[in-house]
């Protein structure tokens, strides 16, 4: 992660889901660069480390569980969940090596809505998080927020273009074009009050887009509100009456040229889990969409083109490279984040 400024640190980053990291399992990861092992052991307890063995770097994912511990496949020095070393099997009792004076790197972890979230400290060898990860902010029945649908890709691009193409206003009526969603014809002026927001910007709630089929079949007096937050998570929040939808994207980059972007959606209605089946090609065909147009856009970003940001369309990604410079900038000199996003309504068509 160092010396990449494209990639923040000391931000949770969404890893993966829960329920994807089975009891007993080591897996690897690419986490802002870093080669990440994800484990749990068959308590359920979850934890990170840096997947390479600090003896000779072999990656610990390629070992097993030992005694609760993950053991390293080349020499089976074993490690704790903290990264401390528990046993090197090579040592004799009477020779003065000390294993818990070697550790590997850890990764701060939490588990909560159903996601995996990792802390990507600026100081990966003192990695204390200085703030909570996002909740999903939807009302719990049981006091958890249950993913209900989860649709993930991988885009074959840096974070930026990933981020950027999530909150482009004006890409819908082209890459998304389609009956359901977008048409030609249903492309109308539009304008949106905006405002800040912890580490990023809110657009405020209002009345969905009425061309949109989409939206209509969730029925009644609908608000929706879409908030956007650093590193790359962006919270869509639909509410008729009682009922709420939160359609949740996480953009998380694995490395300089590839982003793994998550849309898991959550909801207080039952009777969506019966459209599950309906929901699920339309989910990837819409994200399956997004991906494409960058892998396009890969064929021009080759020749290192110039590229432009304009008025208002593109202003939700300038606010995102500013957003990022601020906080950069934070961590950088230890002083208090400031966001640098202005109240405004953004006006264009689409
Ligand atoms: S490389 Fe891991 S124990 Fe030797
Ligand atoms: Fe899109």
């Amino acid at each position: 992660m160092t010396g990449d400024v494209s990639i923040l640190s000391n931000l949770w980053y969404m890893a993966g889901l829960s329920s994807s990291l089975k009891r007993g399992q080591l897996r690897r990861i690419m986490l802002c660069g870093e080669p990440v092992l994800l484990a749990r052991k068959v308590t359920g307890e979850a934890f990170v480390l840096r997947d390479i063995c600090p003896h000779r770097a072999a990656p610990l994912s390629a070992g097993r569980f030992k005694n609760g511990h993950v053991e390293c496949p080349y020499h089976g020095w074993q490690f704790r969940g903290d990264g401390v070393c528990a046993h090197i099997p090579s040592v004799l009792q009477d020779q003065d090596i000390v294993p818990e004076r070697i550790r590997v790197d850890s990764y701060p972890l939490k588990e909560q809505d159903g996601l995996l979230w990792v802390f990507m400290a600026a100081d990966p060898k003192n990695p204390r998080p200085t703030l909570e990860p996002p909740r999903i902010p939807i009302a719990r029945a049981d006091g958890a927020a249950r993913p209900r649908f989860i649709e993930s890709q991988i885009f074959p691009c840096e974070v930026d273009h990933a981020v950027v193409g999530l909150m482009d206003p004006a890409h819908g009526p082209f890459v998304h074009r389609a009956w359901w969603w977008r048409t030609e014809g249903s492309v109308h002026a539009k304008a949106k009050r905006h405002i800040p927001s912890e580490r990023g910007f809110t657009m405020v709630g209002h009345k969905p887009s009425s061309n949109s089929f989409a939206y209509r079949i969730l029925g009644g007096d609908l608000t929706t509100e879409i908030r956007f937050e650093l590193p790359g998570l962006r919270f869509e929040h639909i509410k008729a009456g009682k009922r709420e939808v939160l359609g949740f994207t996480a953009v998380t980059p694995q490395d300089k040229d590839h982003t793994l972007v998550t849309q898991v959606f959550y909801w207080t209605m039952p009777a969506l889990g019966l459209l599950r089946p309906l929901l699920a090609p339309f989910v990837r065909t819409f994200v399956g969409q997004d991906r494409k147009i960058v892998e396009l856009q890969n064929e021009g970003l080759k020749f290192s083109p110039p590229q432009m940001l304009i008025q208002d369309a593109d202003v939700p990604a300038i606010w995102y490279h500013r957003l990022k410079k601020a906080w950069a900038d934070s961590v950088a000199t230890g002083t208090p984040f400031a966001n640098p996003v202005q109240e405004r309504v953004l006006r264009w068509r689409s």
